[in-house]
């Protein structure tokens, strides 16, 4: 009996979690800036620093070193496109170094849009 239960459990779990899921997908919020700065804190600051400078504490382990996101002379020459292809399929993508991980699988579109527009607010910059 007590099985029987347990199976029940387990199947109205498999049958839930994706309808659950599938609807926090589909509230996904449009790009924002503040869901940009919570995301890049979690994600990107152990190597880009807290404030994008650059000096995350696993950067002195990286060479080359984590893109300093507030050099506005550096950012400014890329688009909002190539900062969203870097963030998605990471540097290996783009011809950069492998130390940038690909966050595509992890980020959804609207979340690396945020991301993109939190990148401009550090460098203070337009894309090109
Ligand atoms: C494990 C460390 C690490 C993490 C975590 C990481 N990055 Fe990076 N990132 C790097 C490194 C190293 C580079 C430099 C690659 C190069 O110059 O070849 C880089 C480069 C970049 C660039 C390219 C800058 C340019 O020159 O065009 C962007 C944009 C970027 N990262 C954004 C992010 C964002 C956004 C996150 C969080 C979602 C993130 N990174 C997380 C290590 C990391």
């Amino acid at each position: 009996m007590v099985l029987l239960m347990n199976s029940f459990v387990i199947l109205c779990v498999l049958i839930i979690s994706p309808v659950i899921y599938s609807a926090q997908v589909r509230a996904e919020k449009k790009p924002a800036l503040s869901e940009g700065k919570n995301i890049y804190l979690h994600y990107c600051a152990p190597c880009h620093g807290m404030k994008g400078d650059g000096k995350g504490f696993n950067a002195e382990n990286l060479d080359p070193r984590p893109a300093k996101h507030t050099d506005a002379k550096l950012m400014s020459r890329r688009t909002d496109k190539d900062l969203y292809d870097v963030i998605k399929g990471g540097g290996k993508a783009v011809g950069k170094s492998t130390l940038m991980p690909p966050w595509g699988d992890t980020l959804g579109n609207n979340r690396i849009k945020s991301l993109v527009l939190y990148l401009r607010k550090l460098c203070k910059c337009q894309g090109l």
